[in-house]
Order: structure tokens, then sequence, then C-alpha cells
């Protein structure tokens, strides 16, 4: 990204963060410090990390519930994924479509993290352990409607054969015309909604608990 690019987006996330600034940017200069390695890597239009802000609280929640394994569902250059095998105990797995930010990802992972470049559609859920999804922008446009179906319905259909609760978190579901993104709340159901973390009007966390009795 050019220096022009990086303050206009940098502009333009302190007014989209606007209900917690102070801490977004304390967040971010904090965490950024500490975790210098593939962290200011941006790749329009897709590869935008998730706000350390953000971040943290996933991984609050993730200790909280004492979740084992986690799937980063494109998972970018692994902001996420470094920072939640840090604070966590969980196994992470990310997977990422785009080359570039996946060799990234894997050049910088921490030793206990899997990184594979896969396309999140084609992820065979039945042979992974985890039991929080993390979603964060992927087929954000309406042509990607049905293969963001398709993902959402294979994780409910694999996981509700077993008999734990899992965990999906959504970040920024809210439709968002500077992208062309649409909304995608719809698809959760709001009975499952156990937290919702908000930084600005469609900067949002939102954290879904499911039982595979409820199916
Ligand atoms: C907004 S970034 C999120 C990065 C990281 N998860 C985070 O929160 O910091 C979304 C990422 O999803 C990737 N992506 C988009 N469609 C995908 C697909 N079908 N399969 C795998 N990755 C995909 C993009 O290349 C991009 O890196």
């Amino acid at each position: 990204m050019h220096l022009l690019d990086i303050i206009k987006h940098s502009l333009e996330s302190c007014f989209l963060f606007r209900n917690k600034l102070f801490k977004t940017i304390l967040y971010e200069i904090f965490y950024r410090y500490k975790y210098p390695k593939s962290n200011h890597f941006f790749k329009p239009p897709d590869n935008y990390p998730a706000a350390y802000y953000f971040i943290y609280k996933i991984s609050k929640f993730i200790n909280k519930k004492k979740i084992s394994a986690i799937v980063d569902l494109g998972c970018g250059s692994g902001r996420l994924t470094n920072f939640l095998s840090d604070q966590t105990e969980a196994k992470i797995y990310g997977y990422e479509i785009d080359n570039e930010s996946y060799q990234i990802a894997k050049e910088n992972k921490n030793h206990d993290v899997k990184i594979f470049n896969t396309n999140i559609v084609d992820i065979d859920f039945k042979s992974l352990e985890a039991e929080c999804f993390i979603f964060n922008g992927p087929l954000y446009r309406s042509e990607h409607r049905s293969d963001f179906e398709k993902l959402i319905n294979s994780i409910h259909d694999c996981k509700k054969k077993l008999s734990k609760k899992y965990y999906i978190i959504g970040i920024n579901l809210d439709e968002d015309k500077r992208h062309n993104a649409e909304d995608r709340n719809y698809i959760f159901n709001n009975k499952n909604l156990l937290k919702i973390v908000v930084a600005g009007p469609n900067k949002k966390v939102k954290f879904f608990e499911y039982d595979p009795k409820d199916f």
C-alpha cells in the first residue's frame, strides 16, 4: 500500500471505530509493537486485518469458554492466527486463498499454527476438530452469497452430529457500501447471539453459540 493510501485508511478507520476510538488506537499501537512480523500487511480489496481491539476481545472469549481449536476462515497474513496462538491454549488453523497473503502467514506463523492455501468453501470440516469458526469478511459480495451459505451450512451439518457446543464469531457482518459488502447477518439466528462488541455503527464482532441439541 502507498503512504497516501495508508493515511487515508487510518483516518477512515478512526471514523469507523469512533465509539471505541481511544481503545482501538491504544491496542493497535501496543500489539503492532509486540507482534511486528506480518501484522502491517494490507492488501485491498480483500485483505484488511481485524483491529487488535477486536482480536483481544476474541481471545478473552476463547479463554473464558475454554475453546480448544479454532479456524480462521480467510486468515490473511496471519495477524489473528498468531495473536490467538500466543494468548490462548487453542490449536489454530488458518485458511487463505490469496497466495501472497498465505506465503506471509506461513513464513511468520507461530510453531503451533497451521496455515493452508485453500478456498474456505472446500474445507472438509469433518476432518477438523474445531469448536470455533472466525469469519472476518470473506465471501462478502452478492456473487459470493451461495458460497457463503454453503460454507455456514457445512459447518452446521458437520457439527450438529456431535454433542459439543460450538461457536461462530462474525466480524463486521453488516452491509458496507464502501466495499459493496452485503449484509451477512441473515444466516445467523439472533437466539444464538451470546455477545456483541461494538466499536462503531458497522464495526462489530458478534459471538454466536450453537448447541447441537437445538437442531
Ligand atoms: C478481511 S481479511 C481477514 C484476515 C484475518 N482473518 C483477520 O481477521 O485479521 C479476509 C481474508 O479472507 C481471504 N479470503 C477471501 N475469500 C476467501 C476464500 N474463498 N477462501 C479463503 N480465503 C478467502 C482474503 O484473501 C483475505 O485475506
